[in-house]
């Protein structure tokens, strides 16, 4: 599993990328789903709390990194509520096990961490889990992966005296994958106080790979705007 994310970086950099564009999009594609909804790598559960505020169905938030899943139970203590509502799945989507299957399915941004082989086995799991007619949702854009490029600056923010910065640099990419580095840096003026290096691959199917492999494991598509996809199970 590729892993480009250093924990005590997700939440400062998240909320300033794909999570308000996701809180724009999803609610109108997620209308309608009232019983349960399966969240799958629900990471620090940024996106959770936004689909308990969307919908009263039953959560379940699936995400195999202990970091990450101390991170989203943290966030569901301060609402009790939502411990109440939410169930925490501590494995990866391919051992999903549900005592029964869920009405919707949401994926946000995890694709890109899924090798071509796992993602293939994942969709007949997913299928299996999800009601007829059932919803799945997410994250896919099409246009390729980066090329080949120098160490570059992605985003920084600043936290007290100290400023974190995450930069990447793509080694080589073909169709569908890439290899490269993220660094994870936080300096204080010049000085560096910790770096933090994790190269690995990155995974972005084309539509027509995405389209067999769907259509494959009994999906049909369905509307969503740009930079989500929609399938509902035939
Ligand atoms: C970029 S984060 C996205 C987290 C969350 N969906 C969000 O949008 O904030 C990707 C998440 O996918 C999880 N992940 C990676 N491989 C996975 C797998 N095989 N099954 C389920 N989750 C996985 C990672 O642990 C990570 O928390």
């Amino acid at each position: 599993m590729a892993n480009f994310i250093s924990l005590p970086f997700y939440d400062l950099l998240a909320e300033n990328s794909h999570v308000a564009t996701m809180r724009e999009k999803l609610p109108p594609v997620l209308a309608g789903v009232h019983r349960s909804v399966l969240e799958i790598g629900a990471g620090s559960g940024l996106i959770t709390v936004s689909l308990a505020e969307w919908t009263s169905a039953e959560l379940f938030a699936l995400e195999p990194s202990a970091g990450m899943r101390g991170m989203l139970l943290s966030r569901l203590s301060e609402q009790p509520e939502l411990l109440e509502r939410v169930t925490v799945l501590p494995y990866d989507a391919l051992s999903l096990d549900l005592d029964e299957p869920v009405e919707a399915m949401v994926m946000i941004n995890v694709m890109y961490a899924l090798e071509p082989d796992y993602r293939k086995r994942v969709w007949p799991v997913l299928a299996k889990h999800l009601e007829p007619g059932g919803l799945l949702v997410f994250t896919w854009r099409d246009g390729g992966l980066p090329a080949p490029r120098p160490l570059k600056e992605l985003d920084s923010r600043r936290v007290g005296r100290h400023t974190y910065t995450v930069s990447s640099e793509i080694f080589e990419s073909d169709e569908e994958s890439f290899r490269g580095r993220y660094v994870y840096r936080i300096t204080q003026g010049d000085k560096v106080i910790s770096e933090e290096e994790l190269v690995g691959h990155g995974y972005r199917p084309t539509w027509e790979t995405i389209q067999g492999e769907l259509v494959g494991a009994g999906f049909v598509q369905a509307d969503a705007p740009e930079g989500l996809l929609a399938w509902r199970l035939a």
